[in-house]
């Protein structure tokens, strides 16, 4: 299974993606994380995206796609992967589809975690994490996720590959939903896979 999870700031991507990769046996590949780690190792990639992390922007496309290549095909290999924070811009989209077209993976479900402006902000200020999550951060963060991230809702929904579950919920709930949701979406796929 090759997943994509899509959500704002704080809707859970995270908490969600570890649960969904233990029970479908994926590896969780967050972009962020991957970003944060970097630049705790004060490599090149590192140095080059601190700023952007920091005031919330999105970092350059050729960079994220560098970083993601090798780990999403080795985990390609390995049995599926599910994608926390990757895609976030319809370029973004459309070079992975490339991607996973050169490797003859095409079956993709791409999940939206909805959750209101209100319980993002009360979530990520809660949580307090460096300067990404101070008040001005947090709000530029959203700004950007409604410009850049919420157009690929449509680019999935258009290709009928798009899950959307209710984010709100308890993370037990959600989770379960989750769940439920992406394994009736696996079996319809590899049904339409069969009798293509
Ligand atoms: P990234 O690390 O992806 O951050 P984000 O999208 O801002 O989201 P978070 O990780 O803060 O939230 P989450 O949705 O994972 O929620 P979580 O589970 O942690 O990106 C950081 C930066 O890296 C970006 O700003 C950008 O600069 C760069 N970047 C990353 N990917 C990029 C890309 N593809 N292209 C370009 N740039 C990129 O939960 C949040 C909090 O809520 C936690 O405290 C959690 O315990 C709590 N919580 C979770 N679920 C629930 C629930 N159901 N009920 C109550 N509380 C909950
Ligand atoms: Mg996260």
């Amino acid at each position: 299974m090759r997943l994509l999870l899509i959500g704002a700031p704080g809707a859970g991507k995270g908490t969600q993606a570890v649960r969904i990769a233990e029970h479908f046996g994926l590896t969780h590949l967050s972009s962020g994380d991957l970003l944060r780690s970097h630049m705790r190792a004060e490599t090149d990639i590192g140095r080059s995206v601190k700023s952007y992390i920091e005031t919330g922007d999105l970092v350059p496309d050729a960079i994220v796609m560098d970083m993601l290549r090798k780990p999403v095909v080795q985990a390609s290999a390995e049995g599926g992967y599910i994608l926390d924070g990757f895609p976030r811009t319809v370029d973004q989209a459309h070079a992975a589809y490339l991607v996973a077209r050169e490797l003859q993976v095409q079956v993709q479900i791409a999940v939206h975690l909805k959750v209101s402006q209100d319980e993002l902000i009360r979530r990520l200020t809660a949580r307090g994490r460096g300067a990404e999550d101070t008040p001005e951060i947090v709000k530029h963060r959203l700004e950007v996720y409604a410009s850049k991230t919420v157009p690929l809702l449509g680019y999935y929904l258009e290709r009928e590959r798009l899950v959307s579950i209710d984010g709100a919920q308890s993370a037990d709930k959600v989770g379960d939903d989750l769940i439920a949701a992406l394994t009736e979406a696996r079996d319809r796929l590899h049904l339409d896979a069969a009798n293509a």
